[in-house]
């Protein structure tokens, strides 16, 4: 079976995922009992794919978020990893396909893609096959951004969308046609 790379992210109306300065605390106003579907997606994941900007933010958080999950950090410089987390933790500078390649013929089945430059790095590429969107009523104005250019049109089939009491809208999109990735 091929291997499956998912997004799940929540982003302003106006499409940021984070503040210029990388502040996310604007994600905070949600309702503190509902995690918007975002455990039972994670636990469906293998493995976390992550940008090392938003890796970077997330070793600031007071506990590390991803229990025991595998995560690859995309970076093209060394990286510092936790004390006792070189067992979960690796990086790679691979690009999507050969990454996807490599993590398939290991014998992972789904990825979490996340961090805003990597998810535009990877649909550019052809290599993500469907995301699930939280926006939240909110306009930053500016920030970082969730998509950028494309170099093409890239079609999305819609798959679900709902509303929650607190107006986050979660859609849930595949997208059609991704460049298939296959096991080496
Ligand atoms: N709203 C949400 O749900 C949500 C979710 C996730 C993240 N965020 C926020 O998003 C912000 C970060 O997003 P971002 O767009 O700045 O970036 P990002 O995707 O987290 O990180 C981008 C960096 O990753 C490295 N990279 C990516 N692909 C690579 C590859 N194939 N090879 C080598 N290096 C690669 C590069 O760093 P190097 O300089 O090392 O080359 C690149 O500058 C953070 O503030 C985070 O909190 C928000």
């Amino acid at each position: 079976m091929a291997i499956r790379a998912s997004v799940f992210i929540a982003a302003s109306l106006d499409g940021y995922i984070a503040r210029t300065d990388g502040g996310i605390d604007w994600l905070g106003s949600g309702d503190g009992a509902e995690d918007y579907g975002y455990s039972e997606f994670f636990d469906l994941v293998d493995v976390l794919v992550v940008g090392r900007n938003s890796y970077e933010k997330v070793l600031s958080f007071p506990e590390w978020p991803y229990g025991e999950k595998k995560v690859v950090v995309l970076t093209s410089r060394p990286l510092s990893v936790p004390a006792g987390r070189e067992g979960i933790i690796s990086s790679s500078a691979e690009a999507p396909e050969i990454l996807l390649n490599r993590l398939g013929a290991e014998g992972v089945k789904r990825v979490y893609v996340d961090g805003g430059v990597t998810i535009q790095r990877f649909l550019s590429a052809g290599a993500i096959d469907d995301l699930t969107i939280t926006w939240i009523p909110v306009l930053l104005g500016t920030g970082i951004p969730l998509f950028g250019p494309t170099g093409r049109d890239i079609f999305l089939r819609h798959v679900r969308t709902r509303a929650f009491p607190n107006g986050y809208v979660q859609s849930t999109y595949e997208v059609e046609s991704p460049v298939p990735v296959t096991q080496s």
